[in-house]
């Protein structure tokens, strides 16, 4: 038998797949699409950064449909999904990641409308976005769905994010309770990062003094890269997980 090298098996996979990415102008769900079109795969990439867009269409040309999408917004997100059917047919993988960490709060003294929206972006986006990709998925086999939840919703996150450690254990709960629902014919799990050197942690960690600070409370004593939670969610996304469904996989360097 021949033997097949693991990204061998993942292009066999992949190739002329569909796949959606939320949030994939950037961090985490870039790098996803990126390794998705060395695969093979065609990646819908949907986020709010126009600019961004516009170069990841310039970079991977007609294997990528950028658009803008606010997966906050239920009518944007059906009438993208009606878009991207009508133009690629159906959509075989989804990636739930677009997120935001929003602005420090505390329950004593919350601001309502910021609550709403860090709910809305990071926790009914992924209703809206898994229910347009259900109705646009076709009966193809080894369908999936990738959730970003983090290790704030065990750790409870940073004082001042508990709306953003809310949403994330919220998405580890949507993920168990979606992957009964579709079983048997979509898997669903979610990755759990813990602190990833991208964008959404430019504020947090401006100082490099507090980049050491905490890599030295990981046990592999370094902060994580978008890279690396790529690996493992184009690994989830695949047959390589073929009988995972309903998991929740840390990618937090032991911690
Ligand atoms: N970086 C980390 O340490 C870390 C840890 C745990 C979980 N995560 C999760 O990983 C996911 C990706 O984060 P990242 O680290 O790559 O950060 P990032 O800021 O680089 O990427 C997030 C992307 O989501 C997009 N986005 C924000 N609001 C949107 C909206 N309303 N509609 C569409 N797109 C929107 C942003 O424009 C951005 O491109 C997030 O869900 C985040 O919570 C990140």
């Amino acid at each position: 038998m021949q033997h097949l090298q693991p990204h061998a098996v993942q292009s066999a996979f992949f190739r002329d797949r569909v796949a959606l990415v939320t949030g994939g102008a950037s961090g985490i769900g870039y790098a996803v699409a990126g390794k998705l079109v060395g695969l093979g795969a065609k990646v819908a990439i949907w986020d709010i950064q126009k600019e961004r867009l516009d170069e990841c269409q310039e970079r991977y040309g007609d294997r990528v449909l950028t658009r803008s999408v606010n997966v906050s917004d239920k009518a944007a997100v059906s009438k993208a999904m009606d878009e991207l059917t009508r133009a690629w047919g159906g959509v075989d993988h989804l990636l739930n990641n677009a997120g935001i960490i929003g602005q420090r709060m505390t329950v004593q003294d919350f601001d309502g409308d910021e609550l709403d929206r860090v709910l809305a972006v990071n926790l009914k986006s992924m209703f809206y976005v898994s229910s347009a990709f259900i109705r646009a998925s076709g009966a193809e086999s080894s369908r999936s769905i990738v959730n970003l939840s983090s290790i704030a919703a065990r750790t409870g996150g940073m004082v001042g994010n508990i709306a953003y450690a809310t949403t994330k254990g919220a998405a580890a709960s949507f993920t168990y309770a979606l992957a009964k629902e579709l079983a048997p014919h979509v898997r669903v799990n979610a990755l759990a990062p813990g602190v990833i050197n991208t964008e959404i942690q430019k504020d947090v960690f401006a100082d490099p003094a507090s980049i050491e600070a905490m890599a030295n409370l990981i046990p592999l004593k370094r902060l994580g890269t978008a890279e690396e939670v790529a690996d493992a969610a184009v690994w989830l996304l695949s047959d390589g997980a073929a009988y995972i469904t309903g998991v929740v996989l840390d990618v937090s360097g032991g911690r």
